[in-house]
């Protein structure tokens, strides 16, 4: 049995991996969590106690961290802020958490010689035309646009550092756009499905055309658990389940489902500095170590993650309105 250190593992992606290491593992799990505005407690509630633990710390803090990794085979880190719009507001927490958090983990599994798997993101590599056929690879040359893109991508840089100079046991994976249950309502899809369940109507920004590559969070969950057992020390791997479609295309999506007409919606003020188009060519995973997603259809995903989002109103409905409040004073 392994012993899994996951940190973020109260937030959106982080718990999905943490129930799916209960399900499809038998793996013990430590999440370790700051719980910040992102994260939610119950989104790990309810699984067995004999395998999950949380303990709530900051990764950033060394006298919380290193004896932590001591007791454990394995870190996955995601812990991060990860919400772009945030990032233009105030770059501070991105900056201590992503850089200085990372940099505590590294120290902490460099002493301690424990395996490190590292969670990024594929906005490290910038954006693409809308009518390029390209898709970012491993070899895609680093060229981040917003203050929590370039904190992620500083972030695999120190993870590569760290294995050249000092031998650190780690691997790296840049995935695109998750969605599925427990993802926070400020991020896109869940926005939208709430604006629509309130009556309200999706905010688009600006023209609707950006390309976004989305992921059940699920999928991202077996290529991570994947990479940190047969993925190379020192490698890169990209994470993607061939998923481009532009915004306008997502929210038409959500609003046939509830069977609302398709142009009600609203176009909002632009994102600043707003990245075109991400996607992924994830061959090297898929060739190399064999993953496949199984969430290949992002229609059915989608009806599978509003309908979660239909039964679960208790869990967002609390953050609704502040949500909005702070997109409103942005005239988003
Ligand atoms: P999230 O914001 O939902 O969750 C982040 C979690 O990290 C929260 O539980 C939060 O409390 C915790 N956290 C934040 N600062 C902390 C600190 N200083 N110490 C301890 N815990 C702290 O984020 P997410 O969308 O689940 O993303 C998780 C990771 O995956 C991030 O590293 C992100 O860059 C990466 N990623 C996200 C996506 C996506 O589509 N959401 C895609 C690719 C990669
Ligand atoms: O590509 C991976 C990244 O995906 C992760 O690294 C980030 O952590 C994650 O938040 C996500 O970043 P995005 O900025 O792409 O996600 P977001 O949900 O904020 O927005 C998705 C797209 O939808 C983007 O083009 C902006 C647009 N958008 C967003 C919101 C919140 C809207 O049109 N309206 C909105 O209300």
């Amino acid at each position: 049995m392994q012993r899994i250190l996951v940190t973020g593992g109260a937030g959106f992606i982080g718990s999905n991996f943490v129930h799916h290491l209960v399900e499809h593992t038998d793996a013990s799990v430590t999440v370790l969590d700051k719980l910040t505005y992102a994260a939610s407690r119950e989104s790990i509630a309810g699984l067995p106690a004999d395998r999950v633990s949380l303990v709530v710390g900051d990764i950033a803090d060394p006298e919380v961290v290193a004896p932590l990794v001591d007791q454990h085979d394995a870190v996955v880190h995601y812990a991060a802020e990860s919400h772009n719009d945030n990032s233009l507001n105030d770059p501070s927490p991105f900056v201590q958490t992503n850089l200085i958090g990372t940099f505590t983990i590294l120290e902490a599994v460099r002493r301690a010689g424990v395996r490190l798997h590292h969670i990024s993101t594929d906005e490290v590599y910038g954006d693409l035309e809308l009518d390029d056929p390209a898709r970012f690879t491993e070899a895609t040359p680093y060229n981040p646009s917003s203050p929590y893109s370039s904190t992620k991508a500083g972030s695999d840089l120190l993870v590569r550092a760290w294995v050249r100079s000092f031998g650190v046991q780690a691997t790296i994976s840049n995935c695109s756009n998750n969605y599925g249950p427990w993802q926070h309502i400020e991020k896109f899809i869940p926005r939208q499905i709430t604006n629509v369940i309130d009556g309200g109507r999706p905010k688009l920004y600006g023209a609707g055309q950006n390309v976004r590559d989305w992921i059940h969070a699920d999928d991202h969950s077996s290529a991570v658990w994947t990479i940190l057992n047969h993925g190379r020390i020192g490698d890169t791997y990209l994470i993607g389940a061939d998923g481009e479609k532009n915004n306008l295309d997502v929210v038409r999506q959500i609003l046939r489902h509830f069977g609302r007409a398709d142009d009600d919606f609203d176009h909002v003020t632009d994102r600043a500095g707003h990245d075109l188009r991400y996607a992924i060519d994830s061959t090297k995973l898929r060739t190399e170590l064999g993953w496949a997603p199984q969430f290949a259809d992002f229609e059915s995903g989608l009806a599978r993650t509003i309908e979660w989002y239909v039964a679960h109103e208790d869990w967002w409905r609390p953050h609704k309105q502040s949500v909005e409040a702070t997109y409103a004073k942005q005239g988003q």
